[in-house]
């Protein structure tokens, strides 16, 4: 493997989050057995396949909701930060279920179960017989896709362009799923009530992938009128977030050889130039200690946010300044003359989030 990577820490917060999650699925399984075994005289395998399927549909309605969500309030960004812990646990549930109900419905007949699944329904006479099992495999199948290259490592070996393309799936695999359950309504294997929450569910995530994506094109306008302003776009704040440590600097290269430092401290941004006053030595390789950029070859220390070292010291560096608008970092690639004070940029919603 010839593309290096650093993977993303698993700190603190994230497992904090995780916990929650586990908490949170566990008392829905324990509100879904009470609710479902006193509605349906049934078996607990058939209750525990309807809990892992309804607890993944739920969990993939959330995970859809959250892109949108961030576009309008700051404060689903750490849910954005840790949307993919959130869609391997849903995997993880829809292939409960799935097995669940293969064990069930297809583990004690002649036909291996595979076969069985995808000639259930075979012959059907109309609409409503659809055969509604092969398409939950199918959406199955692509969750299982996503979720295998949900890790980083994924997305620098498949390339951002072919990773985003390969998790738009999502939506095909919703798709799938509705029709899934609508069908297995239609032939009397699904509660009904299920299906008119999934409705309103669906007709939900239609409405704010609309409304955001208006708030998007607005956003577009200012975007442009920023660049026509001369502003640098760096990245997308939740991208840059994954691949700076909190205290650790980020190298970025403008104007095609201009080195600045970008580092993260106390969940705000600060850019410098990237090359130290006494030697030149690499800023944007560095780390802050005691409050201060210090440079990796022989230490000397700057305040970021006033592009000069503590005193007795009085070493001066050139400071830039930075603007998040929407989800994206720009810097303005004038420098500020060295030792020229500007203020951290603020990254809203980052409390709780990765360091
Ligand atoms: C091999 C793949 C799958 C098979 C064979 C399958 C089979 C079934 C069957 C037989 C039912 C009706 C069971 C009953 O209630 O008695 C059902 C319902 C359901 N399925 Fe699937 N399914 C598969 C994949 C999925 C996936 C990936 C999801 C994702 C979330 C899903 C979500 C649901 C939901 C929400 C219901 C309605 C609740 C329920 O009745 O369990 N299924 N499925
Ligand atoms: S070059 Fe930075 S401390 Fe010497």
């Amino acid at each position: 493997m010839s593309v290096s990577y650093r993977a993303v820490q698993w700190n603190a917060a994230k497992k904090a989050y995780d916990r929650r999650l586990i908490v949170v699925i566990a008392l829905y399984f324990a509100v879904f057995f009470l609710a479902a075994s006193v509605a349906f005289e049934t078996s607990p395998l058939i209750l525990a396949m309807r809990a892992c399927g309804t607890a993944a549909i739920a969990l993939l309605i959330f995970i859809l909701s959250i892109g949108p969500l961030a576009r309008f309030s700051p404060r689903f960004s750490p849910l954005l930060y840790n949307r993919r812990h959130l869609g391997v646990t849903m995997f993880l549930l829809a292939f409960a279920h799935a097995a669940l109900a293969t064990l069930w419905y297809h583990g004690f007949g002649v036909i291996d179960p595979l076969t069985s699944i995808l000639e259930s329904g075979a012959a059907f006479e109309g609409a409503a017989q659809f055969p509604f099992q092969p398409l939950g495999l199918a959406a199955l199948v692509i969750l299982f896709a996503m979720a295998a290259t949900s890790h980083d490592f994924w997305l620098r070996n498949l390339s951002p362009r072919v990773w985003k393309l390969l998790h738009l799936g999502v939506y095909v695999a919703f798709a799938l799923l509705v029709a899934h359950v609508a069908f297995g309504v239609l032939q009397g294997a699904i509660w009904p009530g299920f299906a008119w929450m999934l409705a309103a569910a669906a007709a939900w995530i239609v409405a704010l992938h609309i409304a955001a994506g208006v708030k998007e094109w607005r956003a577009d306008r200012v975007r442009r009128a920023l660049a026509a302003d001369g502003w640098v776009r760096v990245g997308e704040v939740e991208r840059i977030v994954e691949e700076t440590t909190e205290g650790r600097a980020k190298a970025v290269v403008i104007d095609d050889c201009r080195k600045i430092a970008l580092y993260r401290e106390n969940g705000a941004f600060s850019a410098i130039s990237g090359v130290c006053a006494h030697q030149g030595g690499p800023l944007g390789e560095g780390k802050i200690i005691d409050g201060c950029v210090t440079c990796p070859w022989h230490g000397y220390q700057y305040i970021a946010s006033k592009g000069q070292s503590p005193p007795p010291f009085f070493e001066k560096i050139p400071t830039y300044e930075l603007r998040i608008e929407g989800r994206t970092l720009y810097v303005h690639p004038q420098a500020k003359p060295p030792g020229t004070p500007v203020p951290p940029c603020k990254i809203a919603g980052l409390e709780g989030s990765p360091s």
